[in-house]
């Protein structure tokens, strides 16, 4: 290959930081694969927005076929987020034979057994590790790391916006709303941030991780969800008198083929290792019947972290390419597992 070429979908937050990688890390990925990547076009929604990474304005479009039909492209990178519509998107994508990073839970939480399916069947790759705890490699190390355990329980903080608010409210007593709009402006919460506070971010990537961790068919129904809009600054305020900090907490249980699974609202003792999570970090425990109890931590949240997700992702692409083994990953199988249920 002479140069690999990239759709991107969405110039936000996170594909900013993947336009800021791919340039600024160029010779890390010519060391990785062998040539250069380029950004050949880039969807948006207005054209004449101001952007947070300078791109050619003639990169810039309004018309995904653009992206999708372009025969020169060989692997898209969805950050626009949205479901339906992206959904089409990214089918047309994989019928056209284009491999795909993404880093879209909300997606992936209700369509991932399809889309893996159809990815599956057209020999290409979709990955979408930046799906879950943004910087944190989690869920190559539950598939790949972690692939010769059972595991039996997860339990975490896998929001960066609520950990964010929380954290800010407990230590300095700051105002809901005002810390709501300061995670917004710093990328942290989704377009909406009704989806973060409310809990579904965390159940959404909590059925990812149930799903890829336990092997099993998981649904977002499956998951009781209860965010922090209920959370008052006095409530903190007793937990810590009493040596408790609330931590916005997704636990997802196994024992034997039953399965619980939860995001809410929790007193964390302030000795636990989660009550010092701050500001926008997330935290992960995986605990397995052999390896006994792991931790994941890192930046959750936010254009940099996540960006490295996705172009770690699109160097495991570009490394399959290049052996002729797309459409194979290790991460597929459970997924697959969700969409033969209906039928059986
Ligand atoms: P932003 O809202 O910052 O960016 C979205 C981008 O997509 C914008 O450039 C927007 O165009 C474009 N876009 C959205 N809808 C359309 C559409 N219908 N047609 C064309 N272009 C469209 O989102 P983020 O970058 O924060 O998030 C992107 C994805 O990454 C989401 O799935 C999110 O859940 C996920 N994610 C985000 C993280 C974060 O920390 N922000 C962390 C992990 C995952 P325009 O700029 O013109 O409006
Ligand atoms: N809105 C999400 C969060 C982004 O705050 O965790 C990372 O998935």
């Amino acid at each position: 290959m002479e140069e690999i070429s990239i759709g991107l979908l969405g110039l936000g937050t996170v594909g900013s930081g993947v336009v800021k990688i791919i340039e600024n890390h160029q010779d890390k990925l010519i060391h990785q694969i062998g040539c250069p990547v380029k950004i050949k076009r880039i969807l948006v929604k207005d054209l004449n927005k101001e952007r947070l990474v300078h791109v050619e304005r003639t990169l810039l479009t309004t018309n995904p076929a653009e992206i999708l039909d372009d025969p020169d492209i060989d692997i898209i990178i969805e950050v626009m987020g949205g479901i339906e519509e992206t959904k089409i998107y990214l089918k047309q994508a994989l019928l056209n034979r284009k491999n795909i990073v993404t880093a879209n839970k909300d997606l992936m939480a209700l369509h991932g057994a399809e889309l893996l399916t159809i990815a599956s069947e057209n020999s290409c790759d979709l990955f979408y590790e930046a799906s879950v705890a943004g910087g944190i490699p989690i869920l190559r190390s539950l598939v790949d790391g972690l692939a010769s355990d059972r595991i039996t329980k997860m339990m975490g903080i896998v929001n960066g916006t609520t950990n964010f608010i929380l954290t800010k409210m407990t230590k300095y007593g700051s105002d809901y709303e005002e810390v709501l709009k300061e995670a917004q402006s710093l990328g942290y919460a989704e377009a909406d941030p009704t989806a973060d506070v409310e809990g579904l971010d965390a159940a959404r990537k909590m059925t990812i991780l149930s799903t890829l961790g336990f092997s099993m068919k998981i649904d977002l129904d499956d998951v009781l969800v209860k965010g922090i809009t209920g959370v008052t600054k006095s409530d903190l305020t007793y937990g810590k008198q009493l040596g408790y900090i609330m931590k916005l907490i997704g636990m997802a249980h196994r024992e034997g083929e039953k399965v619980e699974i939860s995001v809410q609202p929790t007193l964390m003792a302030e000795t636990h290792p989660l009550a010092s999570v701050q500001d926008e970090f997330n935290a992960v425990y995986v605990y397995g019947e052999a390896v006994g109890e792991t931790m994941f931590y890192g930046p959750g949240a936010g254009s940099m972290p996540t960006a490295t997700a996705v172009v770690s992702d699109l160097v495991g692409v570009m490394k399959n390419m290049r052996l002729g083994v797309t459409g194979k990953s290790a991460v597929t199988p459970q997924f697959k597992k969700q969409i033969k249920e209906p039928s059986e």
